[in-house]
């Protein structure tokens, strides 16, 4: 940060960004993702030497005279394939040859597709049994699940936790995951890219856990594997078919915990949901 600015400044510039919802820095030193052009995160940047202090000689006209300090080295970062449908390609292919999930894990870690893996600090696989007959999928990884590399173990995975165990559930019976692996920065809803390159891992794991049925959590998870575009209200407790593979499965959307927190009144509609899967169970 500029040495022009005064401490107090500097406090409310913080105090803003965590108002606008910043909760983590991704980097030491700010991006200009316009001055990067088409170049994508990953190893290929090289980050222009940028002079400490520009001199209204070097500056372009109309650019700021806020000094920037010198460039540090790029920290190692993912490449990120720019077409999406390349990257779903890529996917499809190495995540059909993983036969197991141990296989499909490391092979994620591989993975250079999905843009998310620069900013997150941990892969976000999986949670519970390996083979189960329910299946919960997410929409993405929170803090909590970036900084621990498991799905659902904040505060919405403790709720979620206690709508098992209301229908006699724990983590050794199910399988939960997410419709990306990686934290999108700052929470934000994974975009169709993002899903779409993860999703050749997702019906893969779905292959390898072989569950009798499937659980959509939260309105974005439930569009990406009933693939529809209603919201979750009209979606919620409603059974419906997925294709995966070879199989065609049960599938049926549910209210995500975290929404469940901010409004404890529709846990009445959970409950709903809950009731289907027991008695489908
Ligand atoms: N919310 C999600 O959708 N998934 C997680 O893993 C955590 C919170």
């Amino acid at each position: 940060m500029s040495a022009s600015l005064s401490n107090d400044q500097m406090l409310s510039m913080l105090d803003w960004l965590q108002a606008m919802g910043v909760d983590a820095f991704v980097d030491d030193v700010p991006c200009d993702w316009l001055e990067r052009g088409q170049t994508p995160p990953g190893e290929g940047y090289a980050w222009p030497n940028r002079p400490v202090a520009s001199s209204p000689a070097n500056r372009p006209a109309g650019a700021s005279s806020v000094a920037r300090p010198a460039a540090a080295p790029a920290r190692p970062r993912a490449a990120t394939p720019i077409g999406a449908s390349d990257a779903e390609a890529g996917a499809r292919k190495i995540a059909r040859q993983a036969d197991s999930l141990e296989a499909l894990e490391a092979a994620l870690k591989q993975f250079d597709g999905c843009g998310l893996k620069s900013t997150a600090t941990n892969l976000c696989f999986y949670r519970g049994a390996p083979k189960a007959d329910v299946m919960f999928i997410g929409e993405a990884p929170g803090r909590d699940e970036d900084l621990e590399g498991k799905p659902f173990v904040g505060r919405a995975g403790k709720l979620l936790d206690k709508m098992l165990a209301a229908i006699g559930l724990d983590e050794t019976h199910v399988h939960i995951t997410n419709i990306v692996y990686w934290r999108p920065p700052g929470n934000r809803t994974p975009t169709p890219q993002e899903a779409l390159a993860c999703r050749p891992f997702l019906e893969r794991q779905i292959e390898l856990v072989a569950p009798k049925m499937i659980v959509a959590v939260g309105g974005a998870a439930a569009k990406e594997v009933l693939g529809v575009s209603e919201g979750i209200m009209r979606l919620r407790g409603k059974w419906r078919e997925v294709s995966v593979g070879n199989a065609t499965l049960p599938a049926i959307a549910t209210l995500h915990p975290a929404y469940l927190l901010r409004t404890p009144a529709a846990k009445r509609l959970a409950w709903l949901d809950l009731l289907q899967i027991r008695s489908r169970l």
